[in-house]
């Protein structure tokens, strides 16, 4: 019987989700964290426990790891420095966190292990921050080979940090300059995702599988970043730059710790859709982004009481 669970990573936009769903269902869930002030509308909940622990000791981890019928790892960082094959932060966060994780889960008996990873993961992928998720995906399969991976496209929805992103930058500038405007992504819904793995966990099918999760619509950035600006109510024009400009303000942004990298632009180089189209695992329904992103979206764009 699934009776609690420890979610690693659970402080964060997609593990506070989650973690309220479990919640929801009655499953005591734990949730470390590096700060506990990061977690504090989580303590909030009554079968939930917030704790401070560094996950990278594994000493920590196997105490964390006793008395849980399941793990789910969510642990994950856009910016990992560059390296070949990548950068350093990566290669602790995605590859031997992971690892270490899932080597604590075996070894407390545990085998209902939910990992996060991102779409077109992959060895040959052209960003450290992809080529470190596949690690991180090999790692965790050869550890616990019943392991779930999940690897969704970009995940909208209240307290993302990509449409909301675009958003806050709309409220300052005039126009937006944008990199990689062609970029493909196929947006899913943070509702979605945290179905799939309360489902996931709660269903025996889901052992040794990776399921992709997207949305129902294929979207260019340019047309993402327009639909942030008109629902917060901040429409600006978009300007999609020259690849060499790209490169440029990715490099810029870099440089001055901005919200984008040189490996951001890479990622997104990729088409970032599903190969499925948006079949979602379980029989769950794909939510629009149209039908969703303006209640939070627009609430931004209110004047704070
Ligand atoms: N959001 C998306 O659109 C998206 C798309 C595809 C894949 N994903 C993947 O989904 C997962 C969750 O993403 P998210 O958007 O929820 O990220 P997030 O809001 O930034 O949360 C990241 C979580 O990871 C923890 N963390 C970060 N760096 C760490 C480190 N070096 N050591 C230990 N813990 C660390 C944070 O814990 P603290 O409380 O300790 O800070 C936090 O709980 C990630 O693996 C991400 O790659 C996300």
């Amino acid at each position: 019987m699934m009776a609690s669970v420890l979610v690693v990573g659970g402080s964060g936009f997609v593990g506070s989700h989650l973690v309220r769903r479990l919640a929801g269902r009655g499953l005591r869930v734990v949730v470390p964290t590096r700060r506990r002030e990061r977690a504090k509308p989580l303590t909030l909940l009554p079968t939930v426990e917030v704790v401070e622990a560094d996950v990278h000791d594994e000493a920590t981890l196997r105490r964390l790891c006793a008395d849980q019928d399941a793990v789910v790892n969510l642990v994950g960082i856009l910016k990992g420095g560059n390296g070949d094959p990548y950068g350093p932060g990566f290669a602790r966060a995605h590859v031997e966190l992971p690892r270490r994780v899932a080597e604590a889960a075996r070894q407390a008996g545990i085998d209902r292990f939910m990992h996060m990873s991102a779409l077109k993961a992959d060895a040959a992928a052209p960003s450290g921050y992809l080529r470190s998720k596949a690690a991180g995906e090999a790692a965790v399969r050869s550890a616990l080979p019943s392991a779930t991976i999940f690897r969704p496209s970009v995940i909208f929805g209240a307290g993302d940090s990509f449409l909301s992103m675009f958003a806050g930058l709309m409220k300052f500038a005039p126009v937006m300059p944008l990199a990689a405007a062609d970029a493909l992504f196929q947006p899913v819904w943070i509702g979605n995702v945290a179905d799939a793995f309360v489902e996931a966990l709660l269903r025996p099918e889901s052992e040794a599988r990776t399921y992709e999760l997207c949305g129902p619509t294929v979207y260019a950035l340019r047309g993402l970043v327009a639909c942030a600006g008109e629902y917060s109510g901040r429409r600006r024009p978009v300007i999609g730059l020259s690849p060499g400009l790209s490169w440029l303000q990715a490099l810029a942004l870099e440089l001055v710790g901005g919200p984008m990298t040189r490996d951001n632009l890479r990622s997104m180089s990729v088409p970032n859709v599903c190969a499925d189209g948006c079949e979602l695992p379980f029989g769950l329904a794909p939510a629009a982004l149209e039908q969703i992103a303006p209640g939070y979206l627009g609430a931004l764009g209110r004047p704070s009481r």
